[in-house]
C-alpha cells in the first residue's frame, strides 16, 4: 500500500516572516490533518533552517527546491546535500520544469543530483513532464520516457523505490489549466510502467508518483483518488493555509 504524499513547492515566494506566519498556521490545523498522509512544504533555501526548528515536533516533514550533486567546493552560490542533511532535510525536489527551462537543468544533472540525494539519505522528488508543444504533436510519453530513463541511468533498484516521482506538465503548472484526472492518471500509469520497465514490478508497485499542475482545493480529491497517483506536487495552492489543509484532507 502506497503512503500519499501531499508537498508545497513554495517556489520563490515567503520571505522568512512570511514563512513563519505561513507555518504556523499549517501548525494550527496539523493536529486535524489526514494521518493517512505524508505532508511536506519546500521552503525556500533561506528558509529551511527557521521553518525546520519551527516544526520542530510537528509531522511535517521539510524539503529543499533543489541542490548541488557535489558535497562541497567551488560552485558559487550553491547548496550542497551535506549541507541539507546537516540541518536535518528530508526531501529535495530535482529537475523542477522551472528549473530546466530557465537555469539550464538536464537530465544528466538530475541523474547526479539524484544519487547524491541518496547517498546522503535525502528522499528525492523527480520532475518530469512535457510542454504543450510535445503534448499537442502527441510526443508526450515518449518525451517522459526519454526523461525517465535519463534521470535514472545506473539508479540501483534499492534507491529507485525510495525515489519520488513527480509528473508535471508544463502547461499545467500555475496557468490554472489542469490535466484531466484521467490523463493525468493515464501519464502516471504510462510512468509506473516505464519504472517496471527498469526495475520490475516488486519496485514500481512501491514508487510514489505526484502530479502537479494547478492542483486546488476543488479538484484534488478527483486527482488524489485516481489508482497511480499517490500524492500531489502543489505550488500556488501550498501557499494558503486552509487550502492546503483541504487539500491534505482531500479523502474527507
Ligand atoms: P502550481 O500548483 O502553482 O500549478 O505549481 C505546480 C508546481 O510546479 C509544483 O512544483
Amino acid at each position: 500500500m502506497r503512503r500519499k504524499l501531499i508537498a508545497g513547492n513554495w517556489k520563490m515566494n515567503n520571505d522568512l516572516d512570511d514563512s513563519l506566519k505561513l507555518v504556523e498556521k499549517f501548525k494550527s490545523l496539523s493536529d486535524k490533518f489526514d494521518k493517512d498522509v505524508d505532508v511536506l512544504i519546500c521552503p525556500a533555501f533561506i528558509n529551511l533552517y527557521p521553518v525546520k526548528q519551527s516544526l520542530e515536533g510537528y509531522n511535517i516533514k521539510i524539503g529543499a527546491q533543489n541542490m548541488h550533486f557535489e558535497d562541497y567546493g567551488a560552485f558559487t552560490g550553491e547548496i550542497s546535500p551535506t549541507m541539507l542533511k546537516s540541518i536535518g532535510i528530508d526531501y529535495v525536489i530535482i529537475g523542477h520544469s522551472e528549473r530546466r527551462q530557465y537555469f539550464n537543468e538536464v537530465d544528466e544533472t538530475v541523474n547526479k543530483k539524484l544519487k547524491a540525494a541518496h547517498i546522503h539519505g535525502i528522499i528525492p522528488i523527480v520532475c518530469v513532464g512535457e510542454t504543450l508543444e510535445q503534448r499537442e504533436s502527441g510526443i508526450e510519453k515518449e518525451t517522459v520516457k526519454n526523461q525517465i530513463v535519463k534521470d535514472f541511468e545506473n539508479v540501483h533498484a534499492s534507491e529507485a523505490v525510495k525515489t519520488v516521482i513527480a509528473y508535471e506538465p508544463i502547461w499545467a503548472i500555475g496557468t490554472g489549466r489542469t490535466a484531466s484526472s484521467q490523463q493525468a492518471n493515464e501519464m502516471a500509469s504510462f510512468i509506473r510502467n516505464c519504472v517496471s520497465e527498469i526495475y520490475g514490478t516488486d519496485i514500481s508497485d512501491k514508487v510514489i508518483i505526484q502530479y502537479g499542475g494547478s492542483v486546488k482545493a476543488d479538484n484534488a480529491g478527483e486527482i488524489l483518488t485516481q489508482s497511480d497517483i499517490d500524492g500531489a506536487l502543489i505550488g500556488g495552492a501550498s501557499l494558503k493555509a486552509e487550502e492546503f489543509y483541504k487539500i491534505i484532507n482531500y479523502a474527507k
